[in-house]
């Protein structure tokens, strides 16, 4: 379902790493960007909305190698304004007349370039700047109509063509490193002509009407967690149909203390329509006797299916579903028009639906990124709460009960897990000792000794894990305050019956990943 958009930047997708900053960077600068597939002619990839401007990314080849990607036929002659980063600005060179080389000592890490030809692309720029560089060719001679912009000490940093608004850059502008890399985006889309007006609001304007149109008379039904993007999708939805939209909250009983009420509460001040279903012993019954992850994550899976088929059974006719899918997503899985997305993530969400279960999906977010997802949020009026929640497995607290999932012990790791979040909750947003990104609490199936009072302790274990991220792909252990970790073990201990112990987990992401199952 696509929002009505009145146009936008192709970023073509060379196979960078970065690509997905690109088109993050653009839409926070206000244009719309969408990541393309570069193997297709430039009469097929300017179908549709209006194309203002090309960017070509990086990518892992070098441009004289068999096989390596080409531009489009047709874009250069098509007069659009285009950008090349990295690969993009060789490949430029190579095709346009000029000469790609490899360097002599690749390039990788911070540099710095130092402009030397004025250009709107440099429109508020110091002369000198850092970038990012991430090189091993390099441009060696200008192809005809092209002057060298900016260089670093050991290469061409930048070169344009101001006649045909064709530019290039050898470092990477998308990435925090270069810290003047957004203004020299931006300086490029406004040189290109365009309007900037890429919004949360007019985003939200523009998919009402969408929706409607979409679902037209039908009901939609939605499985919501709290979690944000669900969240933010169903109230979506619900401004465009109303109460033709049923959410349902299945409690599998794997969440923390007090979730299920509050989830419910917010919820509900959003005006949506929402059945709960407890289900906790339906899902505890599923768990018993099971320890190996895997078994267990796929039983919290199946019986969320079953239990959400049930409910689906006794809504009657529902054809849709709204899913909170977002544009990372849909890039990963390879449906985002382009092929060379690599790095696949496994999405481990209990959401996935069997296949004869057979909806038509309402995926309102899927042109967003996850910040976009928390502006649109903003705009429809949900709580900041709900919007900056952390992230939680859809299996929930099965796979912080390491072992096997009983009440008995999700009550203890409930508890410990409510003190982990209290006492982090305090700690500031920004500056030196800021509050981590994820940070709870996990139990682990192993007895340890200690002495409570007078009494010899022969109880469980608990770890506690708070790291920084920014993707969750990889992930920083917060160098807590030994006084903050006293106090969390003393907690705990004191306060929660069945704990002998408390650790604190000092492992990154790689090598270990953020949860422990
Ligand atoms: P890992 O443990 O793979 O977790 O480093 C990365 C991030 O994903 C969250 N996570 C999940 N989220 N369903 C989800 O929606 C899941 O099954 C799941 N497992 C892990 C985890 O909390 C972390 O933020």
């Amino acid at each position: 379902m696509a929002v009505q958009i009145n146009e936008r930047v192709v970023v073509l997708d060379y196979g960078s790493q970065y690509n997905l900053l690109i088109v993050r960077r653009l839409r926070e600068i206000g244009a719309y960007a969408e990541l393309i597939d570069p193997d297709q002619s430039w009469t097929q990839l300017s179908q549709g909305v209006p194309v203002k401007a090309v960017i070509l990314s990086g990518g892992p080849n070098s441009v004289y190698e068999a096989g390596a990607p080409r531009l489009p036929e047709g874009l250069i002659e098509s007069g659009i304004p285009v950008l090349g980063i990295c690969y993009g600005m060789q490949l430029l060179a190579k095709e346009l007349g000029g000469q790609v080389v490899a360097s002599k000592r690749r390039e990788y890490g911070p540099a710095n370039f130092r402009l030397h030809h004025p250009s709107p692309l440099w429109n508020g720029l110091a002369e000198s700047e850092p970038c990012w560089m991430s090189h091993g060719d390099q441009v060696f001679k200008l192809p005809v109509g092209f002057e060298s912009l900016a260089s670093t000490d050991t290469a061409l940093a930048a070169m344009g063509d101001e006649k045909r608004k064709i530019y290039a850059l050898q470092f990477h502008p998308e990435v925090t490193h270069t810290p003047a890399g957004k203004q020299i985006l931006r300086n490029f889309v406004e040189l290109a002509g365009c309007e900037l007006s890429w919004t949360a609001g007019n985003f939200v304007e523009a998919s009402l009407g969408e929706i409607a149109q979409q679902i037209g008379d039908s009901r939609v039904v939605c499985a919501l967690s709290g979690g944000v993007d669900s969240t933010v999708a169903a109230v979506l939805v619900h401004r465009a149909i109303g109460n033709r939209l049923t959410c349902l909250f299945v409690d599998n009983g794997l969440l923390r203390q007090d979730e299920g009420d509050q989830v419910m509460s917010s919820l509900s001040h959003l005006g949506l329509q929402v059945r709960r279903i407890n289900a906790q012993e339906r899902f505890l019954s599923e768990l018993k006797g099971h320890t190996e992850p895997e078994i267990k994550r796929k039983k919290v899976g199946e019986t969320f299916i079953r239990v959400f088929e049930d409910q689906v059974h006794e809504l009657g006719d529902v054809p849709y579903l709204v899913q909170g899918t977002l544009y990372p997503d849909v890039i990963e899985s390879g449906h985002g028009g382009h092929k060379k997305a690599h790095n696949i993530k496994t999405h481990h969400n209990v959401g996935g639906l069997p296949e004869d279960l057979t909806f038509k999906l309402v995926e309102p977010l899927r042109q967003l990124f996850k910040d976009e997802v928390r502006r649109v949020g903003r705009e429809l009026g949900i709580d900041t709460a709900l919007l900056e929640r952390q992230p939680f497995p859809g299996p929930g607290m099965a796979v912080r009960c390491l072992g096997e999932v009983r009440e008995d012990r999700l009550v203890v790791l409930r508890a410990a897990d409510a003190i982990v979040r209290q006492e982090l909750d305090q700690l500031p947003l920004q500056g030196p000792g800021r509050r981590p990104w994820q940070y709870f609490a996990a139990l682990l199936p192993v007895k340890s000794v200690g002495v409570q009072g007078d009494a010899r302790a022969y109880a469980e274990v608990v770890v506690v894990r708070a790291v920084y991220s920014e993707d969750a792909m990889t992930a920083q252990v917060a160098d807590l305050d030994h006084g903050l970790l006293t106090r969390l073990a003393t907690r705990i201990v004191n306060e929660v019956s069945g704990v002998s112990r408390v650790v604190y987990d000092i492992t990154p992401k790689p090598p270990g990943t953020i949860e422990w199952e």
